[in-house]
């Protein structure tokens, strides 16, 4: 199929500068060797410096949790995509569920995020994904289905080339229940077809969706086995060492 496996930490609000340092410095020695899988991580705000620069002489990319849609100016508290740029962000993660439950995004937020980020040469890491009161109502594919259309409306194939999905159930965020490789599958399977809908059979078949949500050493193989999961974005596992190396060579398993 030719879509080359993306694993990405998420580090979420964990690791202070000197912990960050500490981490990175373990995965960099860790993955020495790992071919034909891309890597990233994505610290807090605070930790991206430091980590950028023992990032320098790696291939691991760098990826930010979210950034706002202007590029400067009175808004307190935000960071915008030129300053992610600025420190050499490859990547940046847009509309994760905790975003928008705790604090407010929109699907209209994350299609002005996700435009902010394209302009800048960001790639985004764009999630979606139902909480367990939709998938017990049977709309996770209307959700899935509403979150794409809003978070991509008015954005061309070309435009979004970059752009990598992540699947992410929220009830399988944190929680140690992960999606069985045929739930998560399913989803996928109905993302790729979305995108064949909305834009064109190749276009579909060349992007990667990511699967997030509890993923350890003990479910990646499996997950990874599935013909339309193309890597993962792993939160908790991606904070030691131990853990997130052996998610990255999970073909080792
Ligand atoms: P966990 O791996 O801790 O469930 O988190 C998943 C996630 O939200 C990654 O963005």
């Amino acid at each position: 199929m030719g879509r080359t496996p993306f694993i990405a930490g998420n580090w979420k609000m964990n690791k202070t500068v000197a912990e960050a340092v500490e981490l990175i410095k373990e995965l960099k020695a860790s993955f020495s060797g790992v071919q034909g899988v891309e890597v990233a991580v994505a610290p807090p705000f605070t930790a991206l410096y430091a980590v950028s620069k023992e990032l320098k002489d790696s291939s691991i990319c760098l990826a930010a949790q979210n950034l706002f849609w202007e590029e400067k100016g009175a808004f307190t508290g935000e960071i915008s995509p030129l300053m992610l740029k600025g420190l050499g962000c490859h990547y940046v993660i847009i509309g994760h569920s905790e975003r928008r439950q705790y604090f407010g995004e929109t699907d209209g937020t994350v299609n002005r995020k996700i435009k902010a980020a394209m302009t800048h040469g960001l790639k985004p890491i764009f999630c979606i994904g139902e909480t367990l009161n939709e998938r017990e109502g049977g709309k996770t594919f209307s959700v899935i289905e509403r979150q794409i259309e809003g978070g991509l409306e008015n954005l061309g194939a070309k435009e979004i080339e970059p752009l990598v999905i992540a699947y992410e159930p929220v009830w399988a965020i944190g929680t140690g229940k992960t999606a069985t490789p045929q739930e998560a599958e399913e989803v996928h399977r109905f993302i790729r077809e979305k995108f064949v809908k909305m834009y064109s059979r190749p276009f579909a078949e060349s992007i990667r969706i990511q699967y997030g949500g509890s993923v350890t050493p003990e479910n990646v193989k499996g997950l990874m086995s599935q013909e339309d999961i193309d890597g993962a974005l792993v939160g908790g596992a991606s904070l030691k060492q131990e853990t997130f190396s052996k998610i990255v060579r999970f073909k080792e398993i």
